[in-house]
């Protein structure tokens, strides 16, 4: 599979990513996987979410009380487990690598998780990442990217993406649908953003380059 993604992301697409990133701190890509590839990590999500999945506000860590407040959704990280998640983790990796040789952001793990928002979900406004919060066990957060799974996505179905300039302005950047096979990037520590209340089943995959 590994040797299909070099399609995947041709250099063109590289070019395009680097390119906006540098010059507007985020980047859009519309049909970013082959349809297939899309279609199976939809599968993948849709039969993992009936069983695996967790709320995205319980778990060991004390700030948790506080994220049932600030978001609904229910999360599961992809692993190696299944093709499409190998596949999807390698694109990933491919594109880190593209990114690395136009930019030299020094990108370097990725991590990633599915995310569930059911009817009347959301997510409040947060930044993916703080300036200046570098710990040395645990690198920051430098580029976050959201691909889109939710199939025939409709106006009125809510679940939308706002990107924000900064924390106190009122008018979004960019308000995005979470169109199937859609994909953004942006970077971590400069775009608060939010999720609108979703008025139906809304998948994607968050992920992030430290
Ligand atoms: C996140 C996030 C956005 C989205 O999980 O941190 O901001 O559109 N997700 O799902
Ligand atoms: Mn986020």
């Amino acid at each position: 599979m590994s040797n299909l993604n070099n399609i995947f992301l041709t250099d063109q697409v590289l070019d395009l990513i680097a390119d906006s990133i540098a010059s507007q701190g985020y980047v859009l890509l519309d049909n970013f996987l082959p349809i297939d590839l899309a279609s199976s990590l939809l599968t993948d999500v849709e039969v993992l979410s009936r069983t695996e999945f967790k709320a995205a506000g319980i778990g060991r860590n004390k700030d948790n009380k506080l994220n049932s407040k600030i978001r609904t959704d229910s999360t599961l990280w992809l692993t190696q487990q299944t093709a499409p998640q190998m596949t999807y983790i390698s694109v990933m990796e491919q594109l880190k690598q593209g990114v690395n040789e136009r930019l030299f952001m020094g990108l370097s793990e990725f991590e990633c998780h599915y995310s569930r928002y059911q009817k009347g979900d959301f997510y409040l406004r947060h930044l993916d990442a703080f300036k200046s919060q570098q710990s040395s066990t645990q690198k920051n957060r430098r580029l976050s990217s959201v691909f889109y799974l939710t199939p025939d996505w409709q106006t009125g179905d809510g679940g939308e993406l706002c990107l924000y300039a900064d924390q106190k302005q009122v008018n979004s950047l960019l308000k995005l649908a979470p169109l199937f096979n859609q994909c953004v990037l942006f970077l971590s520590d400069v775009f608060p953003h939010e999720v609108l209340e979703s008025q139906i089943d809304r998948f994607s995959i968050a992920g992030w380059y430290r």
